[in-house]
């Protein structure tokens, strides 16, 4: 019988443009203040792509740093999955641009559509794909130029959104397994709480939809908030109990940074201590896929990770869909 093959982590990296964009900045464009933005989101400032930078620019900077770290060369990569919602252009994927930016020749590459939950999704998929032994090294990015299909004039949305990227890299391991849990959900009877009603084959680009801004993102904030707190806190306890594991197992929780209130909110529902809940929401408000992998990498890198600790990730988005996965920090 084949021996059962394991996933390990071989890194982190992420990569946020150096524009920032401040609550005061806001105020001198739509009519909104620090002040409600503060108390209603936990959100000060948000990092906004260069005119000439694109998706896969943010993409590029975030795996290059996960491969330098991982100690592997470009040529070692047979899979390259971006989780993303705001890609270069609506086809090809933008995996293609990074693979072609990466000059990664060697792998597949292809996107992965879950919003806010794409890099949960994208961790998934990573470990389905190395463990039924069909790829070997998988090069996962969660990235979003969330600047680009916002509609500057809408306080509702624009001033809860920014850019930014991650990467994690995962190997094949007979020995090691530090993906120990994922929990995946999907309800697609709210797909209109949360979308871009336009530039789809159900309302394709006219003069129409851009004049009404239709091709940007809408949301009912609300109901997504209700919902999210819901589906998040139920993730966390699900991905502990498919392996057994209880609270007390895990060292840091990363949630989805879209508010200060949902993630308070999650972590009173769940049971969580504050002190084991990373958050840097303020920093960057709602980076959709980006958000959970540039958080983990950064309390890496803050040492607020250390190798042996479990960290569990959970998110919520557009779908909608939600999820929450354990990993083993082991790199
Ligand atoms: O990643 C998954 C996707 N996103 C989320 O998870 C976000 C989920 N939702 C939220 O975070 C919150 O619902 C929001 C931050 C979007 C809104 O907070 P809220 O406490 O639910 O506010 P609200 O929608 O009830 O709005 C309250 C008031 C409204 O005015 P009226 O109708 O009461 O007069 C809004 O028009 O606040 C107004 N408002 C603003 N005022 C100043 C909405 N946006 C702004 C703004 N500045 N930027």
């Amino acid at each position: 019988m084949n021996k059962k093959v394991g996933v390990k982590i071989l890194s982190t990296g992420s990569f946020v443009p150096k524009k920032v964009l401040t609550n005061f900045d806001l105020e001198k464009m739509v009519e909104t203040s620090d002040e409600w933005i503060s108390e209603r989101t936990g959100i000060k400032e948000r990092r906004i792509l260069d005119k000439n930078q694109t998706t896969s620019d943010l993409a590029y900077n975030a795996a290059i740093k996960a491969i330098d770290r991982a100690n592997i060369t470009v040529d070692d990569i047979d899979m390259i999955i971006v989780a993303t919602i705001s890609p270069d252009v609506p086809m090809p994927s933008t995996a293609c641009y990074l693979q072609k930016k990466l000059k990664a020749y060697n792998a597949v590459a292809f996107d992965i559509s879950a919003a806010c939950s794409g890099f949960i999704y994208g961790v998934t998929t990573a470990k389905a794909f190395i463990e039924s032994g069909m790829y070997k090294r998988v090069l996962l990015v969660g990235v979003e130029a969330l600047s680009r299909i916002i509609d500057w004039t809408d306080r509702n949305t624009c001033v809860l959104f920014g850019d930014g990227a991650g990467a994690m890299i995962f190997e094949a391991s007979d020995t090691e397994n530090d993906i120990i849990s994922t929990y995946l959900g999907t309800n697609g009877d709210h797909t209109e709480i949360l979308n871009i009603p336009a530039g789809g084959a159900n309302n394709p680009t006219s003069e129409e939809t851009v004049k009404q801004k239709l091709h940007c993102l809408k949301m009912i904030g609300k109901e997504v908030f209700k919902i999210s707190v819901l589906k998040m806190s139920l993730s966390v306890t699900k991905a502990q109990e498919l392996v057994g594991l209880t609270d007390k197992d895990i060292d840091l929780y990363i949630p989805h940074q879209a508010n200060l209130r949902i993630i308070e909110a999650v972590a009173k529902k769940a049971g969580i201590a504050r002190e084991k809940v990373y958050i840097n929401v303020h920093k960057y408000g709602n980076m959709s896929a980006a958000t959970t992998i540039v958080a983990l990498d950064e309390a890496y890198q803050e040492g607020r990770v250390k190798k042996g600790n479990l960290v569990e990730l959970v998110a919520f988005g557009a779908g909608l869909t939600w999820g929450a996965c354990i990993l083993k920090i082991n790199f």
